[in-house]
Parts: structure tokens; C-alpha cells; sequence
């Protein structure tokens, strides 16, 4: 915070009131990501914080930690494990469900992509109940990954999600607008 780059990346998310469906403020990061200075920014900031911190794992969420998941890997020397909606990994998988507003959802990893013991950042674009981030959570806690952080480019900074996040740090660059 106190950061000159964050207003603009804040500004470079574009709102979508009531999408996907009356009452959502969508936040959308495709905007960001056609700002090449705001994408970078993006990107950068979240490689200072974590090259230095002996991470081995970046573990994106689908679909949207895909598009800064690898960056940041790539970046600090980290291998990318892409957590994924269920049917779509091929290999040997763990599933973890997770609730949502109305049912459940589920994430899958592949089985041998961590190692145990190996720091691990959790990356999405966006935390807003916590529930997704948990679920990452404990698919890597299983495999016996150490989770160092979960980040995310936007999120309430008065998370009351945090509860959920098993008492890991949230790191969290710009609120919703
Ligand atoms: C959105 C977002 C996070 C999740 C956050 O994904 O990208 O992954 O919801 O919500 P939560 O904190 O309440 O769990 P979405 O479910 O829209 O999936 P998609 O990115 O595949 O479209």
C-alpha cells in the first residue's frame, strides 16, 4: 500500500455491474491485462514479494490465476501447478469441493505435481468469499505442500473470508470497486 502503482492497476480493472447476473459488480481483469504497464505492475510487484522468500510453487486457480500464474513462476524460478475445475486434468487427480452460494464447486490437482515440504504461493485474480482459496488450500496441505500465502489482485481488505483461509496470509493488491 502507499505504492504510486496500484491506483493504476485498480483503475485498469474494469466494472461490469450486474454481470453474470443482477447485483454483481463483475470485476474484470481483461481490461488489465490490455494495459501493458498495468499488467507488468501486476506482475512485478508480486515477483518482489515472493523471489526471495524460497518458493518452489506457484499454484494457480482456474481460469483466471492462469493469466498471472506463470509470469510470476517464471519470473521468481518457480515450477506453475495449474489447480482446475473437475474432468479436465488427465492424470491421477485429488478433488476438494467447496460451497458456494447455491451448491458446490470443485478443484483438482494432479497427483506427484508437489512435492512434500515444497513453499507454494496460491495466485487467482480475485477473493471474494474465500471458498475457492480454501479448496487450493487444502488440495496442497493433502499433497503435504507448505502454503506460504494465498494473493490475489483484488479483494475486501476486511476479508471475512480470511476465516477460511486455515489461517494462512492473504495478500491482496486493490479492493473491488
Ligand atoms: C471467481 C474468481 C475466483 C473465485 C472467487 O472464479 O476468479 O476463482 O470466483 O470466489 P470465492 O472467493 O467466493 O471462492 P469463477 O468461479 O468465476 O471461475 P472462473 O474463473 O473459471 O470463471
Amino acid at each position: 500500500k502507499g505504492d504510486p502503482r496500484l491506483q493504476a492497476i485498480s483503475q485498469a480493472i474494469r466494472v461490469i455491474p450486474h454481470f453474470p447476473k443482477q447485483g454483481i459488480m463483475f470485476q474484470d481483469i481483461t481490461t488489465l491485462l490490455l494495459n501493458h504497464k498495468a499488467f507488468k505492475d501486476t506482475v512485478d510487484i508480486f515477483v518482489d514479494r515472493y523471489r526471495d522468500m524460497g518458493i518452489s510453487v506457484v499454484a494457480g486457480i482456474e481460469a483466471r490465476g492462469f493469466m498471472f500464474g506463470p509470469s510470476i513462476a517464471l519470473a521468481i524460478g518457480a515450477k506453475f501447478i495449474p489447480l482446475r475445475k473437475p474432468g479436465k486434468l488427465p492424470g491421477e487427480v485429488i478433488s476438494q469441493a467447496y460451497e458456494l452460494e447455491y451448491g458446490t464447486d470443485c478443484l483438482e490437482m494432479h497427483v506427484g505435481a508437489v512435492l512434500p515440504g515444497e513453499r507454494t504461493v496460491v495466485i487467482d485474480d480475485l477473493v471474494a468469499t474465500g471458498g475457492t482459496l480454501s479448496a487450493a488450500i487444502n488440495l496442497l496441505e493433502r499433497m503435504e505442500a507448505e502454503v506460504v500465502e494465498c494473493a490475489c489482485v483484488i479483494g475486501l481488505s476486511d476479508l471475512k473470508g480470511k476465516r477460511k483461509l486455515h489461517g494462512k496470509p492473504l495478500y491482496i493488491l486493490v479492493e473491488p470497486r
